[in-house]
C-alpha cells in the first residue's frame, strides 16, 4: 500500500503500515484554484493500493479542503491505482447527514457520492458525527473509528483528573462519555441536555445530575469543537455546579475563529486528536488509521 497525504498524520500512518509515503505538494492560483500533485518514488504498478490520508488544518476553509481532497483522489485514480481507500480523518460536512429543514441538502451524502464517483473503494473516518448514518450514505464499505481510547490514554496519565466525572454536553456524545467512563475504570458520567435552534444556531444547555459534579474534577467529552459554544456552555455549567478542574476532550479540533481562546478561558486542560492539525492536537490518531487500513488490505 502507498499512503498519499499532506501532513505528518499521513506520514506517520505510512510508518505504522511500513508503507511508502507520497506527499502532496500544493499550488494555488491567484483566484484560489487548487492544483495539488503527489510525488511518487517510481511508477504506479498494476494492482497497487493507495490510501489517501488528507488532513484539514485548523483554520483551513472546509470547502477548499474538500476540493483538494477530490482533486487528489481523481489524480490517484488517473495514476492507475487499482484500489483506493479514502481516509478522511474528519468527515467534512458530516453534521448535515440528514435534512433538518425542507429543501436542505443532505451534504454528507453529496460528499459520499462524490468520493465514490471519483473512484474510492472504501471510506475510513474517525468519530463520525453520526456513525449510524454511514451505511446509508455510502455504498462502498465505510469504517468509523473511535478515538475514545486514544483520548483516554492521554488523560489517564493526569493524576489531577483521577476523580473526574465524565460529562457529555448532549445525547449525541453520551455513548462516547459512557465508553470513556468505562475505560477509565468505571467513572461516573452525566449527559446534559442541549438544544440548538436549527434556524439561528443558538444553544440552550440544561445540566443534569449536577450533584455528581460538586467538589470533583470534570472531563467534558465531545466529537468536535467548532465555534466553541457547546463546550464553553458545558464548562460554565460544570464550574457553576462545583467542578474543581475542567478538562475538555474532543476528537476534532475545528476551532473556528476565537474558539480556542474561549476554551482556554474556562478549561484547565484542552486535549484533542490530530484528525485536524492544531496546537491542542496532542493525541495521535495515526496508529488507529494504520490498523484500519491494514485490516482493509487483508480482506
Ligand atoms: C453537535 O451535535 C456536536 O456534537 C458538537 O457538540 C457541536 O458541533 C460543536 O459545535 P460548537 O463548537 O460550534 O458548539
Amino acid at each position: 500500500m502507498k499512503v498519499i497525504g499532506n501532513t505528518s498524520l499521513a506520514e506517520n500512518t505510512a510508518k505504522w503500515l511500513g508503507a511508502d509515503y507520497y506527499p502532496v505538494l500544493e499550488r494555488t492560483f491567484a483566484d484560489g484554484e487548487l492544483c495539488p500533485r503527489f510525488e511518487t518514488s517510481g511508477n504506479v504498478t498494476l494492482g497497487q493500493t493507495a490510501a489517501i490520508v488528507m488532513q484539514q488544518h485548523r483554520g483551513e476553509n472546509i470547502n477548499a479542503y474538500l476540493m483538494d481532497y477530490f482533486l487528489v483522489l481523481n489524480a490517484a485514480k488517473d495514476a492507475g491505482f487499482a484500489k483506493i481507500y479514502a481516509c478522511m480523518p474528519y468527515f467534512a460536512y458530516s453534521r448535515q447527514h440528514k435534512q433538518y429543514l425542507p429543501n436542505q441538502p443532505v451534504s454528507a451524502l453529496t460528499v459520499a457520492r462524490t468520493l465514490e464517483n471519483l473512484g474510492a473503494d472504501a471510506f475510513v473516518t474517525v468519530t463520525a458525527h453520526e456513525p449510524s448514518s454511514l451505511p446509508e450514505l455510502f455504498t462502498i464499505p465505510s469504517i468509523n473509528l473511535s478515538a475514545t481510547s486514544t483520548l483516554c490514554d492521554y488523560v489517564s496519565k493526569k493524576p489531577e483528573f483521577s476523580d473526574a466525572v465524565i460529562v457529555a454536553p448532549d445525547d449525541g456524545a453520551e455513548e462516547m462519555a459512557k465508553t470513556f467512563a468505562g475505560l477509565l475504570g468505571g467513572r461516573k458520567y452525566t449527559c446534559f441536555e442541549k438544544k440548538r435552534d436549527v434556524r439561528t444556531g443558538e444553544i440552550t444547555m440544561t445540566p443534569k445530575n449536577v450533584e455528581l459534579l460538586k467538589g470533583k474534577s470534570a472531563i467534558i467529552i465531545d466529537d468536535m469543537v467548532s465555534g466553541g459554544g457547546t463546550m464553553v456552555e458545558t464548562a460554565r455549567a460544570c464550574s457553576h455546579h462545583g467542578s474543581t478542574r475542567i478538562a475538555s476532550l474532543f476528537t476534532h479540533p475545528i476551532l473556528c475563529g476565537n474558539a480556542l481562546e474561549k476554551l482556554k478561558a474556562c478549561c484547565d486542560e484542552i486535549i484533542a486528536t490530530n484528525t485536524i492539525e492544531s496546537e491542542v492536537s496532542k493525541a495521535d490518531a495515526s496508529p488507529l488509521l494504520a490498523q484500519a487500513l491494514a485490516k482493509l488490505e487483508k480482506k
